[in-house]
């Protein structure tokens, strides 16, 4: 090599270290960049243990196809060459825990290392982050050495596809996606009052008349009158049971376990509507509707606890469901139940007497224990929203812990022995905005930023380390009511299951806040963008605040950002800000109503975000 292509290499290879160094989600355990690097090319070979071959060939080929537009050749068991290769090496490593992995990056080769499947792919995944973003041909990857183990086992995405039915094509994408971020597990929040999305056999009704509802697309979802028996249904949609294989096939191939959710005893109007004999009363009461509901107030909702039939009727459904989804677990559901109907019902207040339960509470553990038993039966672990604590409580069931404040389940269950999985509705419910409300699509009135979900610690520190390891992980929950677009959809999971992904793979230790948002700037965004991914920037935007001082006639006016390291510039006079505005340097005094735009900018001057608007009265 001459002394130039020497030193231009070398140079070369400093400024991809500098570009890859701080851009891996989620981060690992340990990264050491070496010198120099490997060289990716058309004749670059792979070499993937045999009896692996048949996953990991079309997702590495693939994936390589997609990160670099190279054609890259597969081959099973030892390497034949002596440079110029990638092996996925399977070992026996007291060091490296399930899932985790070594990668190696030399001049000559790339190993990755792992104990199992999940290892190899997420070590593949990593290797896929460390190529530089927008290659396009032969790429120089930097060596480092990588290595990497998860937190937690559960790292968790909620998909609730009953409140606006979501395609198969567009689940197999999000698991295409999220898998590369090392996210495991996927729950599909499968039934709820605006849809029953799995085809059950033997009750054909609950996809037929339960799967769609009346058209209110357009009216505010609080806001829906109910549909009547006569209107058309056009609304839905649901999974076969072939789709379902498919997704989970090609789930587990990306590592991704699925676990059903079949929400009862309540969340159940669309089961009701195509059921009505479930619900509490023989004849339907006056002013009660059992139509699948369009929108958010979806009154007797709850299933019959005091039926046998109800029991008769969930066995039979819960064993479809275990039949078809090899996860251990099941999730039923057991959020939220309203209990009016129970208290009126000659059937639940019989049970209740005959079984000396003391409230409605006590009637609702009855329903959830045998729920338990019922799916026990099947040789599945029973997942349950946190109010199966209330009453009695279900001992062997694993708790899915989503409220805060009034109500602690992220203490009460792990310290009353309960697996628990973390999904607080204050951290990790990414169905709520993201941004200003202002400057946000439709959706609850409540905001969760980026960085409340990134700087989240899933496990309580009031726990001992004893119930601490009954923490089994943590989730973000996207519920369905506002997204009824796929756009939409991905602009509330991106980029927020990122930051939810690192709280769940790394450690603590390894987490920036700064660092995580450099890395979506720098090379995240374009890779979800060729992803064709639709992500929200809300990180960026310019939150305003402003008082207006009548006595001395000026708005007083404070502007902030969740991002850090960027610059804010602004105007009031109604030009849109670049670079040559005003730097917002602190608070400052502008003319009442004038109008206030503001952007946040990196240091090349590019605008990051969307530009903030507001009129200062
Ligand atoms: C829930 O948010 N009702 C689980
Ligand atoms: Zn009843």
């Amino acid at each position: 090599m001459n002394k130039i292509v020497f030193f231009i290499s070398i140079f070369f290879f400093s400024i991809l270290v500098k570009a890859q160094e701080n851009s891996f989600i989620p981060q690992p355990e340990s990264v050491v960049f070496t010198s120099g690097g490997f060289h990716l090319n058309s004749d670059t070979k792979v070499y993937v243990p045999s009896k692996y071959i048949t996953d990991l060939q079309s997702i590495v080929t693939s994936e390589l196809a997609k990160d670099t537009g190279l054609d890259i050749s597969i081959h099973k068991g030892k390497t034949k060459v002596n440079s110029n290769y990638i092996l996925f090496q399977k070992v026996k490593d007291a060091s490296i825990d399930p899932e985790g992995y070594v990668l190696e990056i030399s001049t000559e080769k790339i190993i990755i290392k792992a104990k199992d499947y999940a290892g190899l792919f997420n070590g593949f995944q990593t290797l896929r982050q460390a190529i530089p973003v927008g290659a396009n041909g032969a790429t120089a990857i930097p060596s480092m050495m990588v290595t990497d183990n998860p937190r937690f086992h559960w790292r968790g995405v909620l998909l609730d596809v009953s409140r606006h039915f979501q395609t198969k094509a567009f689940v197999l994408k999000q698991i295409d996606v999220l898998s590369s971020y090392k996210i495991n597990i996927f729950h599909l929040h499968l039934t709820d009052d605006q849809g029953w999305r799995i085809e059950i056999k033997k009750y054909p009704n609950l996809t037929k008349k339960g799967a769609w509802r009346a058209d209110r697309t357009g009216i505010a979802w609080w806001s829906r009158e109910h549909a009547t028996a006569d209107e058309p249904k056009t609304v839905g949609g649901f999974y076969t049971q072939e789709d379902l294989k498919d997704i989970i096939a090609y789930a587990k191939t990306r590592n991704v376990e699925i676990i059903p959710e079949i929400d009862v005893p309540a969340h159940s109007k669309a089961l009701i509507a195509a059921y009505p004999h479930l619900f509490c009363y023989d004849e339907v009461p006056e002013g009660v509707n059992f139509e699948v509901a369009v929108g958010g107030k979806a009154p007797d909702n709850a299933l019959c606890a005091g039926k046998e039939t109800t029991y008769e009727f969930l066995e039979d459904v819960i064993k479809e469901v275990a039949a078809l989804f090899p996860s251990n677990y099941l999730h039923i559901g057991g959020d939220e139940c309203n209990k009016s109907n129970w208290k009126k019902c000659p059937h639940c207040q019989k049970v209740k007497e005959d079984n000396n339960l003391k409230d409605e509470e006590e009637l609702q553990s009855y329903f959830i224990q045998r729920m338990h038993k019922i799916v026990t039966a099947q040789n599945k672990t029973m997942i349950g929203w946190d109010e199966v604590l209330s009453g009695n409580g279900v001992k062997g069931a694993t708790i899915m812990a989503w409220r805060r404040g009034k109500h602690t389940p992220e203490l009460q269950a792990p310290r009353e022995g309960y697996p628990t999985i973390m999904t607080s509705y204050l951290h990790s419910y990414i169905s709520r905005v993201q941004g200003p409300t202002i400057m946000e699509p439709e959706g609850p009135n409540s905001v969760l930023p980026l960085s409340v979900v990134y700087n989240h610690e899933p496990v309580p520190e009031e726990l001992t380390p004893e119930e601490a390891r009954l923490v089994l992980g943590n989730q973000a929950s996207l519920w369905g009511e506002f997204t009824p677009t796929e756009e939409h959809f991905e602009y509330m999971l991106y980029p927020r299951t990122l930051a939810s992904a690192e709280v769940s793979w790394s450690n603590p230790k390894v987490k920036n806040w700064e660092r995580f948002q450099h890395a979506l700037e720098t090379s995240h965004f374009e890779r979800l963008k060729r992803e064709n991914v639709n992500v929200a920037k809300s990180l960026f935007t310019v939150y305003p605040a402003f008082g207006i001082d009548q006595l001395h006639s000026k708005a007083i006016v404070y502007l902030e950002t969740e991002a850090v390291g960027y610059d804010i510039y602004y105007t009031t006079n109604g030009d849109d800000p670049t670079i040559k505005a005003t730097k917002y340097e602190g608070d400052f005094t502008a003319t009442p109503k004038s109008l206030l735009k503001a952007g946040l900018f990196n240091k090349t001057g590019d605008l990051l975000g969307e530009i903030t608007e507001v009129r200062l009265k």
